[in-house]
C-alpha cells in the first residue's frame, strides 16, 4: 500500500519524507488555509520535495472554471494531480484533464456508487472519506470495502483507492487488510505507526544486555 502525507505543512513533509516512505502528498483548501502560504507557492515547493503525485485541488464549482483551473495547477510540476470534487461537473472535468493527459484525484467520495463513476470517468485516484463517514454515524471502512469488492470486478478499471480522512493507526490496518491502493495518513498517524511499547522495552533490555559485553561494533 502507498502512503500518501495529508498535510501542506512543508516542515512536516520534509520530516516525514526523510523517512523514504512517503510516496504522494494531498492537500485541500482547508490544508493550504492552514498553512498560512500562497497556494501555488506551497504546492511548488511540496513537489519538489515529492517526487510522487501531489493532490492540489480546485476550487471553482463550475466545469470551465474548474478544467481553467486545472490546467494552471497542472502545469506547476510534472507531479501534480489535479483534484476536483466528486460533482457532475467534477466528472466531466475530470474526464477532459485525463484526455489530456493530466493525473487527477476525484475527492469527496461518501457511496460506492461515487466510486463507480469516479472509475468511469478515468480518474487516477478516487478519495473515500473515512473518517467523515465515521463522524455521522456510518461505517467508513464498510465504504472502501465495497468499493474494492466493485472495482475488482472490472480488471479493466485503472482507478485507485486512496483512503482518505484517516483517523487512527487501526483505519490504516484495515485498509490494507482490504488490498486499498493507498493511504493518505495526517503526519500524526504516520508517526504512530511506528509505536509500540515491546520495541521500546525490547530495545531497552538488549541495549542494557549488550552494554554489560563491554563491546562495540565500530
Ligand atoms: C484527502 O485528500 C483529504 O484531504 C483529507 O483526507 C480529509 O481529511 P479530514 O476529514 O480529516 O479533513
Amino acid at each position: 500500500m502507498k502512503f500518501f502525507i495529508d498535510s501542506a505543512d512543508i516542515a512536516e513533509i520534509r520530516d516525514l519524507a526523510e523517512t523514504g516512505l512517503v510516496d504522494g502528498i494531498t492537500t485541500n483548501p482547508s490544508l493550504i488555509a492552514k498553512s498560512g502560504r500562497g497556494f501555488l507557492d506551497v504546492v511548488k515547493e511540496i513537489c519538489s520535495i515529492v517526487p510522487g503525485p501531489v493532490s492540489a485541488e480546485v476550487t471553482a464549482v463550475e466545469y470551465e472554471k474548474m478544467l481553467a483551473e486545472g490546467r494552471k495547477l497542472a502545469k506547476i510540476a510534472k507531479n501534480i494531480t489535479v483534484k476536483v470534487p466528486l460533482t457532475r461537473d467534477g466528472l466531466k472535468a475530470c474526464r477532459t484533464l485525463r484526455n489530456e493527459g493530466t493525473m487527477v484525484n476525484v475527492t469527496l467520495c461518501f457511496s460506492a456508487a461515487q466510486a463507480l463513476l469516479a472509475a468511469k470517468a478515468g480518474a487516477n485516484f478516487v478519495s473515500p472519506f473515512v473518517g467523515r463517514l465515521d463522524d455521522v454515524g456510518s461505517d467508513g471502512m464498510e465504504l472502501i470495502s465495497d468499493i474494492m469488492q466493485i472495482y475488482s470486478q472490472y480488471p479493466a478499471i485503472e482507478t485507485e483507492v486512496l483512503v482518505a480522512s484517516i483517523r487512527h493507526p487501526v483505519h490504516v490496518v484495515q485498509a490494507a487488510k482490504m488490498g486499498a491502493d493507498v493511504a493518505t495518513l495526517p503526519p500524526n498517524v504516520l508517526r504512530q505507526l511506528f509505536n509500540h511499547p515491546l520495541t521500546d522495552k525490547g530495545l531497552a533490555a538488549f541495549l542494557a544486555d549488550w552494554q554489560k559485553t563491554g563491546q562495540s561494533i565500530l
